[in-house]
């Protein structure tokens, strides 16, 4: 493929190829020397229009493991703040010989759009409620180095899954490698059309191993406790305030209460059963400060492995010669 803009890009054959890639990676960046000259002469453009720790500084990190020269662009302080649209914004990186963009952007489907103005490869870093594919790369890597498999995991993704670009990009891949996802969250925070499909399992998917396939069991809960005990992996979803109206927030006291990951609630997790979460965290909230530094929590682990799926996804996008 050329660009990554969704989790539907990807069968199975190509969701494991990266996979298996960043294991190889990671053993790389673990050894003495850590850089590889693979995209040495090639040029990746990190174009953030949207606030960004973990996604921006990982790809600047592959990318520069892989040896490229990288160019870190963010709308504060650039021309945007003088009327400047994506599209003269990306013809002006494409004239400074761009090889890849990887694009944040708070309007879904930008990235999409780019992909139409540009020779090079686009890599979607997240686009407002709709994805973010390295980060379910990420997560699916985490969840294989941690149990082993992917197929017939249990899922329960918990919380603001309405505006979770993650959300989404999980229930795309992990379809289409085979586990299955329950999704759980306040009625007000959970799509309508996923709501819709509560016990019924997601409607007619393409055939396993094609794009968005797999043999997808999405199934929605409101009651966390009644799904902890048969969860392999429990991901939790940061409260996205910046996308709510005011009078949607919900109160953290009341929101914790019913579908915060706590002491007792971890407790209730089969032994093997770990904990996700994206980040960044409402610590407090969604998760407590007990189950956030827990040995179950790989929260850290995603973060460090984010950097090898990376490498993995600009490698293969970028084919790793001119
Ligand atoms: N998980 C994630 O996308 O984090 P950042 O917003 O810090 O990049």
């Amino acid at each position: 493929i050329r660009h990554l803009l969704s989790g539907a890009d990807l069968d199975a054959a190509s969701a494991t190829l990266i996979l298996d890639t960043a294991a190889e990676m990671a053993s790389v960046s673990g050894r003495e020397i850590k850089k590889l000259p693979a995209l040495r002469g090639r040029t990746v453009v990190n174009l953030f229009y949207e606030d960004s720790t973990r996604t921006r500084i990982s790809f600047e990190a592959a990318a520069k493991r892989l040896s490229a020269d990288v160019i870190n662009f963010s709308a504060k302080g650039s021309s945007v703040s003088k009327g400047e649209s994506l599209k003269d914004t990306a013809l002006t990186l494409q004239a400074m010989g761009a090889d890849a963009v990887v694009i944040r952007h708070p309007a879904s489907g930008a990235p999409h759009r780019l992909a139409n103005w540009v020779d090079g490869s686009v890599v979607n870093a997240g686009d407002g409620t709709h994805e973010h594919p390295t980060q379910a790369l990420l997560d699916a890597y985490t969840m294989r180095a941690r149990l082993g498999r992917i197929a017939g995991l249990h899922v329960v993704i918990v919380g603001d899954v309405l505006h979770s670009r993650v959300a989404r990009s999980n229930v795309q891949l992990l379809a289409t490698l085979g586990a299955k996802v329950t999704l759980v969250g306040p009625p007000t925070l959970i799509p309508v059309d996923w709501a819709s499909r509560a016990g019924a399992g997601t409607p007619a998917a393409p055939p396993p191993g094609e794009p968005g396939g797999g043999t997808p069991v999405t199934d929605v809960s409101y009651d966390l406790d009644s799904v902890l005990p048969t969860a392999d992996v429990v991901m939790m979803l940061r409260v996205q305030r910046e996308r709510m109206a005011a009078s949607y927030f919900p109160s953290a006291r009341e929101y914790a209460r019913r579908y915060g990951l706590d002491g007792p609630r971890l407790r209730r997790l089969p032994e093997h059963a770990v904990v996700m979460h994206p980040g960044p965290m409402n610590r407090g909230m969604e998760i407590s400060p007990e189950v956030a530094d827990s040995p179950r929590s790989t929260i850290v682990e995603q973060v460090a492995n984010g950097v090898s799926v990376r490498m993995a996804v600009l490698y293969l996008l970028l084919g790793g010669s001119r």
